[in-house]
């Protein structure tokens, strides 16, 4: 079968479209042709995590297909079932934090990258009937993470107000939805003007450059909840915009990791931070059920087809995209 291998040079260089020994089925997993898979920023980290001494691995967190296989002990998948698959592994409760040994898929494991893919039964969910092929391959990671940030970390509610800076992000365009269909106000924040003129057209209440005087933009606006993951780039920012007592939610830092605080202002401003990441298969199934009774659909940007990996990839990593890329398999 043809996959994205990433193998022996750090970095986008080492990616490139092989032939690889299709996956053999285990009890208790599935087998799923795969239709489509979504691209994430991920996925551009891996190709400097995956060691280069390592064997080839096939990329990819996000897909959606049919399953063409179906191991000893399955119980509630069937032959031709079409369905989505949640990424992460070995984290089925909802929990404070994901337990030892939780895994994404696409590092250490193969991942979604390729024509054919094995995964346990338990991490595929039937694909949501009002979602198209292209939506549902970019739906899980993305979703999965906003969905635990609004709600389970955030407890976002009617009437407050969200704010969400770089709404580029795949992520946070989910962010965008589930917060509207919760009933909050939304700030949102971008680089790029087209990105805020697209994001109101979803329903952002407002819209403001990342590289403005936020203070002075949002004067007369309150922010209960600011969701952060741009990183060293805007964390002060965020940190200065939030209400008193207000809460920051993180779960990303596209530019650097680390970032200094002043801790006096932070707790004389009572204020909250939360990390999150990801999520379990019960918040998966109910983000399943909420995108499914509010009639959410992906934000997809673009397709590629699967030859055109290295566009696919330079497209994401230059943050031209607005929502979700993917691939056709
Ligand atoms: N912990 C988890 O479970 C989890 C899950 C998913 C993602 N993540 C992480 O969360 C982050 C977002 O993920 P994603 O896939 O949604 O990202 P993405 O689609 O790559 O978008 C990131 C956005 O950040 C903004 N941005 C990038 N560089 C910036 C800079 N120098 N200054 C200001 N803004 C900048 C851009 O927004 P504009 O283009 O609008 O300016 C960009 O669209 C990444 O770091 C990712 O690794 C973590």
């Amino acid at each position: 079968m043809k996959a994205i291998v990433h193998e022996k040079t750090e970095g986008l260089e080492g990616l490139s479209l092989k032939d690889f020994n299709q996956p053999d089925i285990e009890d208790n997993m599935v087998r799923v042709k795969l239709k489509t898979a979504g691209l994430n920023r991920r996925d551009i980290a891996v190709t400097s995590r995956h060691k280069t001494d390592q064997p080839p691995l096939i990329l990819g967190s996000d897909g959606a297909g049919v399953i063409d296989s179906v191991g000893k002990g399955v119980r509630y998948m069937a032959l031709g079932d079409e369905v989505i698959i949640n990424p992460g592994l070995g984290w089925k409760k909802n929990s404070d934090a994901p337990p030892e040994g939780f895994e994404i898929l696409g590092l250490p494991d193969h991942g979604t990258f390729a024509e054919y893919i094995t995964v346990p039964a338990e991490n595929v969910e039937h694909k949501p009937k009002h979602l198209t092929w292209e939506e549902a391959g970019v739906l899980p990671l993305a979703a999965l993470t906003a969905y635990r940030v609004m709600f389970t970390r955030g407890k976002v509610k009617e009437g407050d107000t969200v704010m969400l800076p770089g709404i580029g992000s795949g992520v946070l365009t989910f962010a965008l939805k589930f917060a509207k269909a919760a009933g909050a106000r939304v700030i949102v924040t971008s680089r790029s003007e087209e990105k805020l003129e697209n994001a109101k057209k979803l329903g952002a209440d407002a819209a403001v450059l990342t590289q403005s005087d936020w203070k002075e933009e949002l004067k007369d606006e309150s922010v209960d909840l600011l969701v952060e993951s741009i990183g060293q780039a805007t964390f002060n920012k965020s940190l200065e915009i939030i209400r008193k007592g207000g809460t920051i939610v993180t779960f990303g830092a596209t530019t650097e990791d680390e970032v200094t605080i002043d801790i006096r202002k932070f707790f004389y401003g009572q204020y909250n931070l939360l990390g999150s990441t990801m999520g379990s298969v019960e918040e998966f199934k109910e983000m399943i059920q909420f995108i499914e009774k509010h009639n959410i659909r992906p934000e997809v940007d673009r397709m590629f087809n699967i030859s055109e990996y290295k566009e696919a990839f330079s497209y994401l990593r230059d943050t031209k995209n607005f929502g979700k890329i993917g691939f056709t398999i």
